[in-house]
C-alpha cells in the first residue's frame, strides 16, 4: 500500500517508516525539516511541510494515512500545562488533524490511523497536551473516515531521551520516589508500537474503534528501578518520601513560591496508578507486547544501532 506518515522524523514515526518498509509498503513522509531525514530512506517519498499547510498538490495515490505527528510535552510533562503553549498544542494536535482530516475527505483517502495517547482516558488530565488530543480524537470519530485511534502509553526505546536517562542511571546511587513505589506504570516498547500501528492498517475489524497500547502488564515504580538495577547492571537505592510530607511542604512553601503548584499538580498526576486491559488490541490484531525487562535489553542493544 501507498502509506503517509505524519511525524515521520520524531522518535515513534522513524520506527514506524522502518517497519513500513519491512512490510513491503511505499512510504510518503511529510516532513517539516529535510536536516532530520535519517540515511537509509532514499526509497522514500518526502512530502515537505506542516500539518497545517495546505499539502493536497504534493499527494497523489495514497491509500492510507498514519497520523502520528503532534507537538509533545517531550520529556517533562509541565510544559503540556504552560499557557504560552496552549495555542501551539491546538494549532498542532487538534487543528493540523482537522486539517488533515479535510485533506483526505477532498482526495478520497478513507484509511486513517491515529497515533493517539492513553492520557485522553485519564479524566483527571486536564493539560493542553491532553486536552488537544481528546479534541484530535473527537474530529477523527465524528468524520465519516475509515479511522482505527491507538492509544499507547509511555513509550520507551533508543531515543536521545533513553540514551541520557541510561547515561544518568549509570551514575546514579540513589533516587527518590513520592510515597511508597507501589503505584503501578505500563510502559510500552517502541518496536511493539510501531508493529501495532503497521498491523492495524490492513486489519478491517479494527476500523471504528480504539484501542490503548500498553506493556503486557502494570508494574510497579519499585519495579521499574529493580529491573533497570537488573538489566542496566546498576545498584540504585529508593528513597521514599511520604506524600504528607510533600502536601506539608507545599502548603508551606506554595504562597512563597511561584509555580509550585503546578509542580505540587505534576507529582500528583505522577503517583496515579496506571492499569490498562490490552485484551481487545491482543484479539483484534495479535497485539503481543514485549514484558519491561525486556524491552530494556532490547534499547540496550538497539542504543548501539543508532
Ligand atoms: N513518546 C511517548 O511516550 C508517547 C506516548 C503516547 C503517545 N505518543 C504519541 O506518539 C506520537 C509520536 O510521539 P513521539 O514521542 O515520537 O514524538 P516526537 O519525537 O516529538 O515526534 C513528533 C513528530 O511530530 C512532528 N510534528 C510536530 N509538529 C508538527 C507540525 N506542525 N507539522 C508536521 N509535523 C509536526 C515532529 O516533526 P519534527 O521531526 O520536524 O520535529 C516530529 O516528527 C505523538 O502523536 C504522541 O502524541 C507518544
Amino acid at each position: 500500500m501507498n502509506i503517509l506518515v505524519t511525524g515521520a522524523t520524531g522518535f515513534l514515526g522513524k520506527y514506524i517508516v522502518r517497519e513500513l518498509l519491512d512490510n513491503n509498503h511505499r512510504v510518503f513522509a511529510l516532513v517539516r525539516n529535510k536536516a532530520k531525514i535519517p540515511s537509509g530512506w532514499e526509497d522514500i517519498q518526502i512530502i515537505e511541510g506542516s500539518l497545517t499547510d495546505n499539502i493536497s498538490g504534493q499527494i497523489q495515490e495514497i491509500d492510507a494515512v498514519i497520523h502520528n505527528a503532534a507537538k509533545t510535552p517531550g520529556a517533562d510533562f509541565n510544559t503540556a500545562l504552560q499557557d504560552n503553549l496552549k495555542d501551539d498544542f491546538f494549532k498542532t494536535n487538534a487543528e493540523g488533524t482537522q486539517n488533515l482530516i479535510q485533506l483526505c475527505q477532498g482526495l478520497n483517502i478513507h484509511r486513517f490511523i491515529f497515533v493517539s495517547s492513553h492520557v485522553v482516558v485519564e479524566e483527571y488530565r486536564q493539560d493542553y497536551y491532553t486536552c488537544s488530543k481528546r479534541k484530535a480524537e473527537t474530529y477523527i470519530t465524528k468524520s465519516d473516515l475509515n479511522w482505527t485511534i491507538a492509544r499507547p502509553t509511555g513509550i520507551y526505546g533508543a531515543n536521545d531521551y533513553w540514551k541520557q536517562q541510561i547515561k544518568k542511571y549509570r551514575k546514579m546511587r540513589f533516587t527518590k520516589i513520592y510515597g511508597n513505589g507501589n503505584e503501578t506504570l505500563q510502559y510500552v516498547y517502541v518496536k511493539d508500537v510501531s508493529k501495532a500501528v503497521v498491523n492495524i492498517i490492513n486489519n478491517s475489524q479494527t476500523i471504528r474503534k480504539s484501542y490503548i497500547l500498553a506493556g503486557p502488564s502494570p508494574f510497579s515504580k519499585n519495579q521499574y528501578y529493580k529491573s533497570i538495577n537488573n538489566i542496566v547492571k546498576t545498584n540504585i537505592l529508593i528513597v521514599h518520601i511520604p506524600l504528607w510530607l510533600v502536601r506539608l511542604i507545599v502548603i508551606i512553601c506554595d504562597k512563597l513560591i511561584k509555580g509550585l503548584q503546578i509542580k505540587y499538580k505534576n507529582i500528583i498526576n505522577a503517583i496515579i496508578p496506571l492499569s490498562y486491559n490490552i485484551e481487545q488490541a491482543q484479539s483484534d490484531f495479535n497485539f503481543r507486547p514485549r514484558d519491561f525487562e525486556h524491552g530494556l535489553k532490547d534499547l540496550l542493544n538497539d542504543m548501539n544501532e543508532i
